[in-house]
């Protein structure tokens, strides 16, 4: 398996590589709908499968792996606290790349209310390793394919 640093670069440039292509020239790399149950797992086009309520083994990972390292943070199922965020709100806007990009490097903003920390994740294998799945569960929660609570796991 690819390290999650090379992983991320070649997002990266795929991003990049995406914006620089003319449309007519990406015509035929149209990437699947979300939750396209045929297609692999792919946190850039794809990031999870869920059916009936029932998920694949990455999204049930994403979604043990986010109550043990950031719910203390962001609340029980992505819902946010008074101290950070709610991520099902912040994915809207987020893609794959953003998200990894602020939960590797940390995050720091300072406001009249004092200091809000996001802490780096970067020394973290905890998260490094599972962030595909992390962001595969929280994804799954903000497109509302997923509801709250412990999912069912898929068969597969
Ligand atoms: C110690 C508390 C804490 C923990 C633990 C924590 N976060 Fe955060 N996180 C924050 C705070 C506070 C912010 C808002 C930072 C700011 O104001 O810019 C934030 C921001 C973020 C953002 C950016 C949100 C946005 O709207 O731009 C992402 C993504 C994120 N966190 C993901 C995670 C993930 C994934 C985990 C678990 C691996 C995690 N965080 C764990 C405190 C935490």
């Amino acid at each position: 398996m690819r390290s999650l640093l090379c992983r991320i670069a070649a997002a990266i440039a795929l991003v990049n590589g995406a914006a620089m292509i003319p449309a007519e020239a990406q015509e035929g790399t149209v990437p699947p709908a979300p939750n396209d149950l045929t297609a692999e797992i792919d946190p850039l086009d794809n990031p999870y499968h869920v059916d009936d309520g029932k998920v694949d083994r990455g999204t049930y990972n994403g979604y043990r792996r986010y109550h043990s390292s950031c719910h203390v943070c962001h609340g029980p199922d992505g819902l946010g606290s008074s101290f950070a965020p709610a991520l099902v709100e912040s994915l809207k806007s987020l893609d794959y790349v953003a998200f990894a990009e602020v939960v590797v490097n940390g995050r720091q903003a300072q406001g009249a209310t004092g200091n809000s920390v996001m802490p780096s994740f970067a020394f973290d294998p905890n998260v490094m390793e599972y962030m595909n799945d992390i962001y595969g569960y929280l994804k799954a929660r903000t497109d509302g394919a997923l509801d709250r609570g412990r999912p069912q796991r898929l068969p597969k």
